[in-house]
């Protein structure tokens, strides 16, 4: 078989839970297939270490971004400390930013505040977003159609929305990410976003060490696994797995473009 060339769009290598075991989980992720792996920051502490991974692994890059859970220490101290990180040639974009209804640790207002910044900073910089939405859909949504000409690229990651919903998301341009949960009988929604989704729109996650796919799931997810996610995806569209890696790959390369060549 030919070897794949994935690319998988949000980690979290930067979570303790890797901590003990990162050079085999970057091998494994390797021996399977995955060429580059993106590790996503939610507060300044993460993207700075996710800045230290993509500059200690040659398969790394990094995002910096805070997390609507921290959009309360959202400061002017801390956008410019952002503003510094991602001078780094390897981080490729803004986030993980958004917003969480679900458990709502940080103030609605200051959730709606730290998103719109940070859609600022990311234009001031040239960069794309990714966005988190939990229970906010259509709030994100109206933020980002309100902002639209300040956007270069979006993927709303780990898509959770339906068919319909989907459809506004790709009308504005954007990406969608799909994770482990597309491998869970429950998902059918997911499923058939995944089927009416272009092509040409789709990335593949794994949101480690969270939403492990089927068959691991229950244990630690890591990006090796984002081959289960493609499998099933390939299964979808009536593709080849290598025809998806290599399509999805081409994705998140023209997303995160704005530092290519050197950089992606
Ligand atoms: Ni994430």
């Amino acid at each position: 078989m030919s070897r794949l060339n994935l690319i998988d769009t949000h980690t979290h290598l930067n979570d303790v839970k890797f901590a003990d075991d990162l050079d085999e989980v970057i091998q494994r992720a390797s021996d399977a297939g995955v060429e580059r792996m993106i590790v996503c920051g939610y507060d300044l502490q993460s993207s700075e270490s996710a800045i230290q991974l993509a500059n200690t692994y040659e398969s790394v890059f990094a995002t910096v971004g805070i997390h609507p859970h921290d959009a309360k220490s959202y400061t002017k101290e801390a956008e410019s400390i952002l503003k510094e990180f991602a001078a780094d040639r390897k981080v490729l974009a803004i986030g993980e930013i958004g917003l969480d209804f679900h458990y709502n640790f940080s103030p609605r207002e200051k959730q709606f505040a730290a998103f719109e910044a940070q859609i600022q900073l990311a234009k001031k910089l040239g960069l794309p977003i990714v966005v988190h939405s939990r229970e906010s859909n259509p709030e994100a949504l109206e933020i980002l159609k309100s902002r639209s000409r300040d956007i270069v690229g979006c993927v709303f990651h780990c898509f959770s929305g339906d068919a319909d919903f989907a459809r506004e998301v790709l009308e504005m341009g954007f990406y969608i990410g799909i994770d482990g949960p597309i491998t869970y009988k429950a998902s059918q929604k997911l499923r058939d976003v995944v089927a009416m989704c272009p092509l040409d729109r789709l990335l593949i996650e794994t949101d480690c060490p969270y939403l492990t796919p089927v068959p691991h799931r229950g244990k630690r997810n890591e990006p090796a696994y984002v081959v289960y996610v493609a499998e099933q995806i390939a299964a979808i569209k009536g593709l080849t797995l290598e025809v998806l890696a290599q399509t999805t790959t081409d994705n998140a390369k023209k997303l995160f473009a704005a530092r290519e060549p050197e950089a992606v």
